[in-house]
């Protein structure tokens, strides 16, 4: 039988990917990280690639919780929260989440990339969706305008809706107001990351607010990275900007300062029993296991209580970005995801296998993630790591910089 052409397209690129390197290895680990982690049947090395921030999901008390959870609820809900899958746990999940970030309410997603389907498509199609079933109100003309760099959860959420899509230039509030301009008297939607997950850059917000203030825009800020990081209190970008209040949409994710797993939308009543009911990435998918909300409770609660664990993450990023400027290197951002570019794709997968022979994991970021002339290493510092850590991975990258930074090869 001859090969279906769609396959045959498929082992095509394939192959060319493969005799290029092209095709970067998921390297497996038997544990994960502390920040050690131990490579799958071999060495132990440490970890710089790990979202986990604060190391929280290995601290006894959440384990405990998910335990207990897992005892009383076992391990997954089954169904959606409409059709029975609602525990009580969830809404106790939704109800500390919206308190910590200063929102009204919050729904819950199985993961963060639901969260932002559910949140882009769900605000800008619920209305309409309501019409077609109930026959009102009058319909409006939806539109969203992403920055160039958003996640690709976002850029999945706006291209399920019915919305027209445009791009504004990455973090530039002029060309945003552009395109609000041209659009008024629409239904639009802005999206930013608050911390972008790639360039570890913030978003300039009082900027995008001011534009969306002025036309009459929707700002929805996906909070991934900056939850439990950025602000006074770790609420997220929102606060460390002081526009507590002035962002009507935002999305976190559980996974990352939480060390959990799921995600969540926050905004007024009204927006989120919207969404509970008209979003697909809410309503046709199962709900968060038990074990996971129970996790995030546990781990907010030590979140709210101990600020000290975030300033041991934010003396090792100092140490790390303070290490790096002394080498001339200045990656974007202030916070602690740190790309160093290596311009191209072979240059950072050299540079991962060079750290990890040297016992330093630090992953290579390559397409579809990144545009191949932008491959980039990505570190990311958490609480778990500590001063020999920081100094040995800088001696490292001091030691191989010549040779391989910035490499065009
Ligand atoms: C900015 C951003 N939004 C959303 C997500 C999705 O989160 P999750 O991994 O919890 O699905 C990620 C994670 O990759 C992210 O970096």
């Amino acid at each position: 039988m001859n090969t279906p052409t769609l396959l045959a397209d498929l082992y095509a690129a394939h192959d060319w990917l493969a005799v290029r390197g092209l095709l970067p290895p998921e390297r497996r680990s038997d544990t994960l990280p502390t920040p050690h982690v131990r490579l799958h049947g071999g060495r132990t090395v440490v970890s710089f690639c790990s979202n986990n921030y604060l190391g929280l999901n290995h601290r006894p008390e959440v384990r405990a919780a998910a335990a207990q959870a897992l005892r009383e609820h076992t391990h997954a809900t089954s169904e959606s929260r409409r059709l029975g899958g609602n525990l009580a746990l969830l809404e106790q999940l939704e109800y500390e989440l919206a308190e910590f970030k200063k929102q009204r309410s919050a729904l819950i997603t199985a993961t963060g990339l639901l969260a932002n389907i559910a949140a882009v498509h769900g605000i800008l199609d619920a209305g309409g969706l309501a019409r077609r079933w109930y026959g009102s109100p009058p319909p409006v003309r939806p539109v969203v305008i992403y920055d160039e760099l958003c996640h690709r959860s976002i850029q999945m959420g706006a291209r399920q809706s019915s919305a027209e899509r445009f791009r504004f230039r990455h973090n530039d509030a002029e060309h945003l107001a552009e395109i609000l301009a041209a659009h008024q008297g629409c239904a639009v939607l802005v999206v930013t990351e608050g911390v972008f997950s790639m360039d570890g850059d913030l978003a300039d917000l009082p900027r995008l607010v001011e534009a969306c203030d002025t036309y009459g825009a929707v700002l929805m800020v996906d909070d991934a990275h900056g939850t439990g990081v950025y602000g006074a209190d770790g609420s997220g970008t929102p606060d460390h900007f002081g526009l507590t209040g002035r962002i009507p949409l935002q999305v976190a994710t559980l996974s990352k300062a939480f060390g959990g797993m799921g995600g969540a939308v926050l905004g007024d009543e009204r927006t989120v029993t919207m969404l509970r009911t008209f979003s697909s990435g809410y309503r046709f998918t199962s709900s968060l296991p038990a074990e996971q909300a129970a996790a995030t409770i546990a781990a907010l609660r030590i979140l709210r209580s101990e600020p000290g664990i975030r300033d041991a993450l934010w003396a090792n990023v100092r140490r790390l970005r303070a290490g790096l400027a002394r080498m001339g290197l200045q990656p974007p951002g202030d916070g602690p995801i740190i790309p160093l570019h290596m311009g191209t794709p072979q240059a950072a997968a050299k540079f991962e296998e060079f750290m990890l022979d040297k016992g330093y994991w630090c992953v290579a970021v390559t397409p579809p993630a990144v545009s191949p002339e932008t491959c980039r290493i990505r570190l990311t510092v958490s609480a778990m790591h500590d001063k020999e850590h920081i100094d040995g991975l800088l001696g490292r990258i001091e030691e191989i910089r010549p040779g391989l930074l910035y490499s065009q090869e």
